[in-house]
């Protein structure tokens, strides 16, 4: 039986992943070249330094590691600068519900994101006091698809991997709950998301009781 659920945030608790997108496209045009949002997939659920490593190939452009850190800076200012309109109702439908249900039947939430920037975001949509653990990416020394960030999350709550459900929106994540030996349960589109045990559009026709 499930005790404890493991939320990525961006593109699940909330849509940051249009601004991580905007963001991201910004620092391709300004080096010359495009990324389209299929390119853009490949992109969620991994580090800041991995993603512009990826994006940096994709435009076959080369920069100093100086350079990089200036850029990958560069992004995060622009993506810190969209996510300022951001208030709690940007939080994605039926989560909030979702997880006010698991809290009274006492499942344990835990956070599990490559984010750097997690804490910022969960406090500006207000949603920060529903987990019982946060494992970002100011915690990790592997990013997804490695399982630490869930395994991190899992041990932090007490609870062992097969008592435990996953909800990811990237490829990436899916592969990283898999390897830790959790439930995964994607959130997004099934022909995406094919590694994972169950796929959903999003929260508002999903209930604790579907958990079962
Ligand atoms: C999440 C997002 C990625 C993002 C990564 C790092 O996994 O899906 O698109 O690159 O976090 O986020 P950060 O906020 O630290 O740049
Ligand atoms: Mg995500």
């Amino acid at each position: 039986s499930i005790k404890a659920c493991l939320f990525d945030l961006d593109g699940v608790i909330v849509d940051t992943a249009k601004y991580h997108y905007l963001a991201w496209r910004e620092l391709a045009n300004d080096l010359g070249f495009d990324i389209s949002l299929e390119q853009n997939e490949r992109l969620k659920g991994i580090s800041r330094m991995e993603s512009l490593e990826i994006i940096l190939s994709i435009g076959g452009v080369v920069l100093t590691e100086e350079e990089k850190l200036a850029r990958a800076a560069e992004k995060n200012r622009r993506y810190l600068e969209l996510c300022k309109q951001m208030t709690p109702g940007d939080t994605l439908p039926g989560v909030r519900r979702f997880m006010e249900e698991l809290k009274s039947n006492r499942i344990l939430l835990g956070l599990g994101s490559a984010s750097k920037n997690a804490t910022v975001i969960l406090n500006s949509i207000d949603m920060l006091h529903y987990f019982d653990t946060i494992v970002d990416g100011n915690r990790l020394t592997r990013g997804k698809p490695d399982p630490q960030v869930f395994q991190l999350g899992a041990e932090d709550l007490g609870v062992g991997a097969e008592h435990c459900a996953v909800f990811e929106d990237a490829v990436a994540g899916i592969q990283s709950a898999k390897a830790a030996g959790m439930f995964a349960i994607g959130v997004g589109a099934p022909s995406v998301l094919t590694e994972a045990d169950l796929v959903i559009p999003g929260f508002e026709t999903f209930s604790y009781t579907d958990l079962h």
